[in-house]
């Protein structure tokens, strides 16, 4: 090999390098190793991890996933350590009864009790047994905040700071691992049906679930979860509460202050809503695309319950409700139902199917309207496409998202039980034929995505962060450290009290004397006036 020859060699080898180097991020960090455990079973909660798991390995990080949802196909730079068939998946698990009694009480003892169970199956895996064994090293742990903070257990074993991610808009206890303000006065609980907008009633009840919620998690979750964990982990392992105290360094909630309303947050405590709309969800798959392109001025509407409740679980009244009014419509409508369990089939202006492109109908430009049970991912779909809903919320976050979608003008909620013929047409004909639905729903769309950056984007340099900096627990507020007697201001109470007691004491003593010494001078000048009067 001539000079010549060594020198393209070189040439080669510099832009390999620097195609590498490239791939390692656009902040720099070089291919940090991740480590994600997602004990829970819910595939929409999933979903929304992933997005971010995946543009991790994408841009060169190693990143180790413990999930029941494996990838189907492998994927550069993510290995899949499946729990798969550990536990039933959630859809199918609850019965239409169910989701209608799940109410708020109910909501969180499943949180911190079923919670537990669903962890303790999971932590019997032999994958589980293998990373608490686990010699790996380990840059950062995201691990989803829900019910169950098991997962700390592992990411103390790893010895790497932790990343919780919300799934849902931020829980009360995922509040103050990093010292964030959660003021029931004006933000509304997670899983409560309140906006930002509260009467008198609706902020005490929500004061009072909100410290149910923080206080029940703190008093009954963990205390069955520390006790999980050292059965599994170890009889010397920290308290939960330690662990989840020390080692956090940020959280990430599935919300955004356009629609959710601005809230008070410490630098550690980031909004990524929207993380999990895909911006470009492609061309729309046949039969839909005909069926949508074809659906002329009218335009179509998107019916669909998310896979918990598929259309033909509704009980007949409401059902008969759904097909006299779908059918009765101008309009197209796409209907997530398995149309053979329809008895009589579906109208002719109906489509149904068990599995529907949500995304890409709802980008479609002829879609009018979603009716939607209000899931936080379809709701976050129609605001990004500017669609206004029709919300038939079941339970958990659904009542919120409903509401908050009305608060804002862009759609309508209808509750289950007042579902008749009349109520049904009487929503979707307002939200169909008053433009002022079409137009807020619109003004949310452009101030939902109008950020400095993408919230996937956001999402991955807040990782990034934490890893470049090996943890970072400068991104709470000193609120962490605090008591919460301290951080309510009682002992500032209690010492304020005292001083104005003091204060109140001397005032009086010093009057008292005052008083006294006046009162005998007088005393003492009139005795002597009276002994003179006698003389
Ligand atoms: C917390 O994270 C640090 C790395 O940032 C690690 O060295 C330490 O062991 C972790 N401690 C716990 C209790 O998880
Ligand atoms: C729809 O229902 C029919 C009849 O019960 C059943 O055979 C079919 O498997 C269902 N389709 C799907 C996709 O669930």
């Amino acid at each position: 090999m001539g000079a010549n020859g060594l020198w393209l060699w070189a040439v080669a080898a510099t832009l390999l390098l620097l195609g590498g180097g490239g791939s390692g991020g656009v902040s720099g960090v070089e291919a940090g190793r991740v480590l994600s455990i997602f004990y829970f079973s819910g595939r929409s909660h999933f979903l929304v991890i992933e997005t971010l798991l995946k543009e991790l390995a994408k841009r060169g990080h190693q990143v180790d996933v413990v999930s029941h949802f494996p990838q189907k196909k492998p994927l550069p730079n993510y290995r899949d350590f499946s729990l798969a068939g550990s536990y039933p998946s959630m859809v199918n698990h609850w019965t239409f009864e169910q989701l209608q009694n799940f109410h708020f009480l109910k909501l969180m003892t499943w949180m911190w009790e079923e919670n537990v169970e669903i962890c303790r199956k999971v932590m019997e895996h032999p994958v589980m047994k293998q990373l608490a064994e686990s010699r790996e090293k380990y840059d950062v742990v995201l691990v989803e905040i829900l019910g169950s903070d098991c997962t700390y257990g592992y990411a103390y074993k790893v010895g790497a700071p932790v990343i919780g991610i919300t799934t849902l808009v931020g829980l009360p206890w995922g509040q103050d691992r990093v010292g964030n303000p959660d003021n029931p006065a004006y933000v509304p609980g997670a899983l409560l049906p309140f906006t930002s907008q509260m009467s008198l009633w609706e902020r005490t009840l929500n004061t009072l679930g909100q410290l149910y919620a923080v206080w029940g998690e703190k008093l009954r979750g963990r205390r069955l979860n520390d006790l999980l964990l050292r059965e599994h982990l170890g009889a010397d392992m920290p308290s939960l509460s330690e662990l989840i105290e020390r080692n956090t360094s940020l959280v990430m909630v599935n919300s955004h202050f356009s629609l959710n309303g601005a809230r008070p947050a410490v630098p550690g405590y980031v909004e990524v809503g929207g993380m999990n709309v895909d911006p470009n969800p492609g061309p729309l798959p046949e039969p839909f695309r005909s069926f949508l392109d074809g659906a002329g001025a009218a335009g179509a509407v998107l019916v669909s319950f998310g896979s918990l409740v598929p259309g033909e679980k509704l009980p007949p009244k409401q059902l008969q409700a759904f097909l006299k009014v779908l059918g009765a419509l101008p309009q197209r409508v796409v209907w997530r139902v398995n149309a053979s369990r329809v008895p009589g089939g579906l109208p002719r202006n109906v489509i149904g199917s068990t599995w529907i492109p949500q995304q890409a109908l709802l980008s479609h430009p002829n879609m009018r309207a979603f009716v939607t049970h209000g899931g936080l991912g379809g709701t976050h779909e129609a605001v990004h496409w500017g669609v206004p809903t029709v919300t038939i919320p079941f339970f958990s976050d659904q009542h919120q998202n409903g509401f908050l979608m009305q608060q804002h003008g862009a759609g309508r909620v209808l509750q289950f039980d007042d579902i008749t013929e009349d109520s049904l047409r009487q929503a979707l004909h307002a939200v169909l034929n008053d433009p002022s639905y079409r137009e807020s729903a619109k003004r949310l769309s452009e101030q939902f995505r109008d950020r400095p950056q993408e919230p996937l984007e956001t999402a991955v340099w807040w990782t990034e962060y934490v890893m470049r900096h090996r943890g970072a627990p400068h991104l709470r507020s000193a609120a962490v450290g605090l008591s919460w007697v301290q951080l309510w201001l009682l002992d500032v109470g209690a010492v304020l009290a005292a001083i104005l007691a003091m204060l109140a004491t001397i005032l009086w003593a010093t009057v008292s004397t005052f008083t006294n010494c006046l009162f005998s001078k007088a005393k003492d000048r009139a005795s002597k006036t009276n002994k003179a009067k006698r003389k």
